[in-house]
């Protein structure tokens, strides 16, 4: 029996299948001249590179400075449904949410679950396992609630006109304010809508206390893997934190013919969305190597890009989503 039906855990029906792979169409195609950008590495070699960005060690609930009074002051990430027809207008639409959301394979109950949604930004995903009842629900995040994102959008539209490449905002004067919050707005402002009770808690994941944070039933670490310049130390200190199961999406690549083998390509530059915050994209072979190797005990993919036959005349690269349950 699959771990997941163990469990209760919802395998997609094939309508949902066809709704997550059309949703997935989207997925970025680069070509390289060979693989010699592809670093296949041993995973006890891999470097514990020191944070880009100086951040706090320790944690604090917090909350944004800007008080907002209406859902259209706010740049939102998440489009989240506040009730009374208003949907927010996030740059990941509504649809796209709802796929996600049902690519989790998640239970429709979490009674009596506790959650912990590491790099929350908007809360879209805190509020929804909140909305399945879980008992307690801690949305973490830092870096997105620190950034300006209206001045950051702006300084995205400048650099694009002429035509030169992106900054990340900590590398930006004026981008970043990590004690006035300007990015935790929509967070909120949706929270309060809502009369959510998600905790909000400010840190970084990657150098907080672990111990005062806790171990969660169920850990959503959904579009933050990428980000990490240090995947080994940022899935075993997952791995800390879940009581259960972890559920991580991250940017996969495919390389036709090399599916099976544990790659991580090195992302030096914006080649990735534009995304200067990008770092790693694994094959799904190498996610679930690595997931293992600190320590998960059961490790299932659950949903993977669409295998794409190997071309004749190179290599070429494919970027998708892969969804993983990780459990210790
Ligand atoms: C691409 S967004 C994903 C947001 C949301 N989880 C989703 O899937 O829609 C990445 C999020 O991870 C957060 N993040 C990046 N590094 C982090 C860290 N070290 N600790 C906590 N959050 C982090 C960012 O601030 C941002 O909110």
């Amino acid at each position: 029996m699959s771990d997941k039906s163990t469990v209760g855990f919802q395998p997609m029906g094939p309508a949902s299948r066809q709704r997550w792979a059309r949703s997935r169409r989207r997925v970025g195609r680069i070509a390289v001249s060979g693989a010699k950008r592809l670093v296949k590495m041993a995973m006890a070699r891999l470097p514990v590179a020191a944070s880009r960005r100086h951040r706090p060690r320790t944690s604090h609930a917090g909350s944004a400075r800007t008080s907002v009074t209406s859902a259209q002051d706010v740049v939102w990430f998440h489009s989240i449904d506040l009730g009374d027809g208003e949907v927010t207008a996030g740059t990941k639409s509504a649809g796209e949410l709802a796929a996600q959301t049902n690519a989790l394979c998640l239970p429709l109950s979490l009674a009596g679950q506790t959650v912990l949604d590491i790099g929350a930004w908007d809360g879209f995903f805190s509020f929804e396992l909140e909305r399945r009842g879980a008992k307690r629900v801690v949305a973490l995040d830092e870096y997105a609630w620190s950034v300006d994102l209206r001045a950051q959008r702006e300084y995205h539209a400048r650099m694009r006109a002429l035509g030169q490449q992106e900054q990340p905002p900590e590398e930006v004067p004026g981008l970043m304010d990590p004690v006035g919050l300007p990015g935790r707005a929509g967070f909120d402002y949706a929270r309060a809508r809502l009369r959510s009770r998600v905790e909000p808690v400010v840190g970084d994941f990657m150098t907080m206390d672990l111990a005062e944070l806790g171990r969660f039933d169920v850990v959503l670490f959904l579009g933050v893997l990428y980000h990490l310049k240090d995947p080994f130390l940022a899935l075993r200190r997952l791995r800390d934190v879940t009581r259960t199961v972890a559920v991580i999406e991250t940017v996969t690549v495919q390389l036709p013919g090399w599916q099976d083998d544990k790659l991580w390509l090195f992302l030096e530059n914006t080649e990735l969305d534009h995304d200067a915050t990008n770092w790693w994209a694994p094959t799904p072979a190498g996610l679930t190597a690595l997931c293992r190797a600190v320590g998960f005990r059961q490790v299932h993919v659950v949903i993977e890009p669409l295998l794409h036959t190997p071309p004749n005349d190179g290599y070429t690269l494919h970027y998708g989503r892969t969804y993983i349950h990780a459990r210790v």
